[in-house]
Order: structure tokens, then sequence, then C-alpha cells
């Protein structure tokens, strides 16, 4: 699939925006399945050192240091003009709070993107008026080279920003957090996991709630009993049949009981739709 979105010169008219939205609906794109496949994730916030944390431990740290991951954070600051590099400014028509004024966004991401070979990135606004991140969209944003991440602060962002530059807007729940820096985080690291070679198991993520539309089943370690809590007995009968049989009915059985409304997208055999409906037999 050819991808050649926003263009570099000239003006980024809403036809030509229409069109980079369009180049850039990973759901059908197919641009980043090596399996030797990298991410490069840009940040764009105005609070730099929220990342330094979250990004220094533990997998993504180990991710970053492999170099199956690069992460740049760029403080949307730096390409604010005057002395006073003022980001925000009061919303017209009046009301409170601030709005993050555009040309600083739009001049980091211009210069950013400026220097890139590949244009096809798609430019994602964190905010709470985004379409919902799922596991599905994940697993699309794995499909992409480069990613652009845009974190929101204050009352909101310039609608010119949305208008001018966004080819996406991603909310990660409904609910409304102080900024788009977690959200950010949420999403590089949901990412990031699904890149082959950044978990130890490469089979990991196939298991993972979310990944056929079910939650995932219950999981035990040594020991065996722990407080009068034994595992269950099929899990060391050694018959792999039997346990992934089990395993199957108790991702169904906790997907019923706690998230019934995934089970209508969900990925089901007809033993499963069998082993659903003796659930709802038992009144589960
Ligand atoms: N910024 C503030 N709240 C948010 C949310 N729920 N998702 C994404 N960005 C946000």
């Amino acid at each position: 699939m050819r991808i050649p979105v926003r263009p570099r010169n000239g003006p980024y008219t809403p036809a030509v925006r229409q069109q980079h939205q369009l180049n850039c609906d990973w759901r059908y794109s197919t641009i980043n399945q090596a399996e030797d496949r990298k991410v490069h994730f840009d940040i764009l916030t105005l609070f730099p050192k929220m990342f330094e944390s979250p990004f220094g431990e533990s997998i993504l740290k180990r991710a970053i240091e492999q170099g199956l991951v690069t992460i740049a954070i760029h403080n949307i600051r730096d390409y604010a003009a005057g002395k006073h590099r003022v980001t925000d400014d009061a919303p017209y028509g009046g009301g409170g709070g601030m709005i993050m004024k555009p040309e600083p966004i739009v001049r980091a991401v211009e210069s950013i993107l400026e220097s890139e070979n590949a244009p096809q990135v798609p430019i994602i606004l964190l905010s709470p008026q985004g379409r919902p991140f799922t596991q599905r969209v994940a697993w699309d944003l794995a499909e992409h080279p480069h990613i652009l991440l845009i974190c929101g602060r204050y009352e909101g962002v310039d609608e010119r920003v949305r208008e001018l530059l966004a080819s996406d807007e991603i909310s990660i729940g409904d609910y409304v957090l102080t900024g788009g820096e977690i959200p950010a985080m949420v999403i590089v690291d949901a990412v990031t996991r699904l890149i082959p070679g950044v978990l130890g198991d490469p089979v990991a993520t196939s298991r993972d709630s979310h990944s056929d539309g079910l939650l995932e089943y219950p999981q035990y370690t040594r020991p065996p009993v722990f407080k009068g809590h034994a595992v269950p007995e099929i899990l060391v009968s050694g018959n792999h049949a039997a346990v992934e049989l089990w395993r199957r009915r108790q991702a169904l059985r906790r997907t019923c009981e706690r998230r019934p409304d995934l089970l209508d997208k969900a990925e089901l055999t007809a033993q499963d739709r069998a082993s659903l409906d003796a659930l709802t037999r038992e009144g589960a």
C-alpha cells in the first residue's frame, strides 16, 4: 500500500488533510510487518520529565536499550515564540481555563517531521474526545514504524491543531485526566509490548486479555495451596488438551460474568458457543 500523506510543502488544506487521514488509516496498513520491525515515537509535551521514570524501568527500558523502540520527547515550549515562550492563552468567547496555542504545536510537528524521510506518520492528538483506545488500535499502531503523539493540557487544545494537523484523536477512556501525558505513556506501553522481541515469550501477547476479544483465564503459580486455596487440579494434571479446554472455558466464563458486552465482537467457535450456552444454563 502506498502512503503519500502529509505534504511537506504547500498548505494543509481540508482536502489534503482528508487524504492524510485516509492514508494514515492503519487498520488497512501493511507497512511495518517485518519480523525485525521497530517503532519510533515522537512525543510532544509541556512536561517532558513525566516520561523519565515510566520509560526508564523494566520492559520499556529494555526495549529502548535494545533499539526495538526509540522515543524522542519534545518540549512544546521550545517551539513557542517570544521571551516568555507562552504556550497557552485564554479562550475566545470567555469561560474559564487556558487553551493550548496552536502555533508552538504546529511548529514542533513541522520541525520534527520535516527532517523525516518517511512522511506517512500518524499524528495523534490525545484527548478525552478521541476514539477509544483498544487492543485492536494498539495492534494497528504497532504496524507503524513512526508515530507522533501530541499531549494536550489545560482546558484543551486550540481546534486548529485538529483541523490542520491531527490525523487521529485517541482517548484512553471516558474520564478526564490532567493531560495527555499518561495516555501517551499508555499507548507507548501497549504498542511496545507488541513489537517482536520486546517480550521474552513471543506468544505471550496472543494469550492476553482482549487478544481474541475475551478476558484472560485465571493464572496460578507455586505454591499449590495458599491459605487454604488450592490450584485447580486440571492445571497440574499434565493433560495439555484438557488444560487448554479449561482455560478457554474460564476465559468465556470470566468474560460472560464481567464484560458480557465483549462477547458480541469476540471470535467464537461452535464449541465456545456451546460452552456459553452451558454457562447460561448454570446461571453464570
Ligand atoms: N487527556 C485528558 N483525559 C484524557 C483521556 N481520557 N484520554 C486521552 N487524553 C486525555
